[in-house]
């Protein structure tokens, strides 16, 4: 059962800012599009999720070791990777399917023809049937796997034509071509800059010699002009990386070299990483500046795919750990046409967003693509030597080869926005004088809650804040982290550390001195026990190890 509030905008957003999870970026100068700030206890959740992954790939594992690499790499990484040429065209988005293609390459309708959605199957049908209903408000007749009731009114509009009506119920911009895989005209507008963040490197005075061509060339077509520009920029242009994976291609050889590694291997990274998205939807799910756990698995070629279905398999069941509605993921194998260029499969782990299924994670065996590329491009051989084995080509022992790749790709950001929603929870409960209330409570797992354990003096006074904050420093002696908190009444404090997710809370009262023990009380049963002081810390450990 699904545990997603409908209002989901209004409910998670508003408590990510109330308990300090997630904050609109720059918010007392207006805010930035699609820039968000982790606050207090966002912070700790992105770091517990991301220390986890990497406990995961790194630390328990021989056969993947870590990087962190420059987010500003040579420009020849993303000439070589295909970004920065793949990217420069008018691209477009259709805001539907989320296909993005080349606008000049798009198929063209005339006046009064009847525009038809032609999904893959039935049940993308019924999904894009949803969201053109939530998004513009139009219900389109579904038949089979086609959505139909638009027509063409003339070259800049089309129409929502209901029951072979003559007039449109809702008009829309046609913006002269349709998208090429579904027919869909519901698209953003043209783009012709690189989805790359892109600056300048060095002590170049950019402006000062765009003015001096621009002077000097003032006869020429706009084109022409425009070209000039762009060669000029890029000689000293960097981009910001708008992924993780690349360094791990660039630096396979160091990598593989200094630690000795035999194939197969992975190198795994995570990080910022940035890109000029048109769209930017849903909260923290797109946006421009994200931060990635991204793994690239060498392995021999033939082996790609007995190595995609273990990653598959083992990503999957890592994020299921860590939810209370395990069955709210899935995995979706992308068809032919869904495929990356350098991908020969792939695999989407998918969450049941309140918009519908959508990604988290993709699974891609990505071929030797990469590698072979930067090899090209630097000259540099990125190849593996297997003394054991024979190279099946000449017979001979020895094989030299380039490995494959599969690649585990996750948002971490987008993964924190899914346990937040996986964790959100209304409880009828009765309170203190037994009338209904709603209880809001974040069921963080307790390896990802920000805070582990709340010390709670129930007053302010008579030795119990010095009991409370003597516990506290205990605590965090043993890599704890644990908060004390004496404002408001018990009720309120519990309430509030529901809402941050502290599965724990103490609280320090009159017979922890006569007789030293402390309730604990359980965030998720509000089950209160008596245990003894002496064996609380022993308990605490116990509880958050065993979770
Ligand atoms: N190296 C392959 C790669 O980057 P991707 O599917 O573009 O693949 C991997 O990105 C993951 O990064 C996605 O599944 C998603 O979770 C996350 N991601 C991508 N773009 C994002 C954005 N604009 N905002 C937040 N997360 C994003």
């Amino acid at each position: 059962m699904s545990n997603i509030p409908k209002n989901f905008k209004e409910k998670i957003i508003s408590l990510c800012k109330r308990r300090g999870f997630i904050f609109q970026s720059s918010e007392i100068y207006g805010g930035l599009k699609s820039a968000y700030d982790y606050g207090p206890l966002g912070v700790e959740l992105k770091r517990n999720l991301m220390n986890e992954w990497w406990k995961s790939m790194v630390h328990k594992r021989e056969d993947i070791i870590g990087l962190d690499a420059s987010i500003i790499m040579h420009p020849k990484v993303w000439e070589a990777s295909g970004h920065l040429a793949g990217f420069s065209d008018p691209l477009v988005d259709c805001l539907v399917s989320k296909e993005r293609f080349r606008a000049d390459k798009a198929p063209k309708l005339n006046v009064k023809d009847d525009i038809t959605i032609t999904c893959n199957d039935k049940g993308q049908a019924k999904n894009f049937q949803k969201i053109i209903e939530n998004r513009f408000d139009i219900l389109l007749k579904r038949e089979g796997k086609q959505l139909k009731g638009l027509k063409l009114i003339d070259e800049k509009n089309f129409g929502f034509f209901e029951n072979n009506n003559t007039r449109p119920i809702k008009t829309f911009e046609y913006k002269g071509y349709v998208s090429p895989t579904f027919g869909c005209p519901f698209l953003s507008e043209e783009r012709q800059f690189n989805l790359m963040f892109r600056s300048q490197i060095g002590p170049v005075d950019v402006l000062g010699e765009i003015t001096k061509y621009i002077r000097k060339n003032k006869n020429t077509s706009s084109d022409e002009l425009r070209t000039g520009i762009d060669k000029l920029v890029k000689k000293s242009a960097v981009y910001l990386r708008p992924e993780t994976a690349q360094a791990m291609f660039v630096q396979f050889l160091n990598c593989q070299q200094t630690m000795s590694m035999k194939i197969p291997f992975g190198i795994a990274q995570m990080g910022k990483s940035f890109r000029n998205e048109i769209t930017t939807e849903h909260f923290i799910f797109r946006s421009c500046e994200f931060e990635q756990m991204e793994m690239e698995f060498f392995v021999e070629p033939g082996t790609q795919e007995k190595w995609l279905d273990y990653w598959v398999e083992k990503r999957m069941s890592w994020w299921q750990k860590f939810a209370n509605h395990p069955e709210n993921f899935r995995y979706r194998a992308h068809d032919e046409s869904e495929l990356a260029h350098y991908a020969d499969a792939c695999y989407d782990i998918e969450y049941k967003y309140p918009w519908g299924y959508d990604e988290l994670e993709g699974v891609a065996s990505r071929t030797d693509y990469d590698l072979k590329k930067h090899a090209e491009q630097s000259g540099t051989k990125l190849s593996y030597f297997d003394q054991q084995k024979t190279d099946p080509d000449t017979g001979k022992n020895g094989w030299r080869y380039t490995p494959y790749v599969i690649e585990p790709a996750a948002g971490a950001t987008r993964g924190l926005l899914v346990y937040l929603m996986d964790a959100y929870t209304e409880e009828t409960i009765k309170d203190a004088k037994g009338n209904e209330a709603t209880r809001i409570v974040m069921k963080l797992h307790p390896k990802l809650a920000p805070i582990k354990v709340a010390i709670l003096p129930l007053v302010k006074k008579e030795g119990l804040p010095e009991i409370a904050r003597k516990l506290v420093n205990e605590l965090f002696e043993l890599g704890i982290n644990a908060r004390y908190d004496e404002q408001h009444s018990i009720g309120k404090r519990y309430r509030r550390h529901d809402e941050a997710g502290t599965p724990f809370c103490i609280t320090i009262d009159g017979q922890t001195k006569e007789d030293k023990s402390v309730t604990i009380r359980d965030r998720d049963t509000m089950k209160q026990e008596r245990i003894p002081l002496a064996n609380l810390k022993e308990i605490i450990q116990k509880r958050l190890s065993e979770a």
